[in-house]
């Protein structure tokens, strides 16, 4: 537990938001050979150690202290659910988790519906919130295809611009949660490495607050 912090950075859309809010926060990558496909660099100052994960996969690896901290969206994180410490709301990679289906056809969730999404969970308890008896296809990913193609009669998915839905003939039916990134960390670590990434916390909190 003496090397460098290692911190789990999200493959996919919110990979470019995450290094640049780094590097607005002090902590630079420029060595970092974009086309590399090394999973695993540091910053220029070799104060942290990065490893670039898919995003589902950050809680799992943060709570078991096999990487001591990590960036991830919410979407995933109430999915998860992991015991990890969520010290700080990055305000980046903002969107809405939200229940969507075909334009023109109204989706009665009284009755059988079938709902395609990445999120089983979350969509498992936002139906059973509402006592709506749904059936879930948990799919992992193009999900607007779904309804479209017959598999589902709508989705549980994030909307960021509304292009895709838009793009498919699709519309928004209800807000399920709105999503943003956060910083979480291993509660051992947290202790061990109170030091570094403490001061992590403060340069990034720093970065939020004078964008707010
Ligand atoms: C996400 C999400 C939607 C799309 C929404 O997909 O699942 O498909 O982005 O963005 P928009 O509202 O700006 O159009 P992503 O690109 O992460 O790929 P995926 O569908 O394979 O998960």
């Amino acid at each position: 537990m003496n090397r460098q912090p290692l911190i789990a950075l999200p493959k996919g859309r919110l990979f470019d938001q995450t290094l640049g809010l780094l590097a607005r926060a002090g902590v630079t990558t420029a060595k970092r050979l974009n086309e590399s496909r090394k999973l695993t660099f540091q910053d220029d100052e070799g104060q942290y150690e990065f490893v670039a994960l898919k995003p589902v996969d950050i809680p799992v690896y943060v709570e078991s202290g096999a990487v001591d901290a990590g960036i991830v969206g919410t979407d995933i994180l109430r999915e998860v659910e992991s015991d990890v410490y969520e010290p700080l709301d990055l305000q980046i990679g903002k969107c809405r988790l939200v229940v969507a289906g075909p334009n023109g056809v109204d989706l009665d969730f009284a009755r059988h519906v079938r709902v395609a999404t990445k999120y089983p969970h979350t969509a498992e308890r936002f139906f059973r919130s509402k006592n709506a008896h749904v059936h879930i296809v948990r799919l992992d990913g193009s999900v607007e295809i779904a309804p479209l193609l017959g598999l589902a009669d709508a989705i549980i998915d994030l909307v960021e611009t509304g292009r895709t839905l838009q793009e498919n003939n699709m519309r928004i039916f209800e807000e399920v949660a709105p999503v943003t990134a956060k910083l979480i960390v291993n509660r051992t670590a947290m202790k061990l490495k109170s030091a570094s990434i403490g001061g992590l916390i403060s340069q990034l909190d720093a970065v939020i607050y004078a964008n707010s």
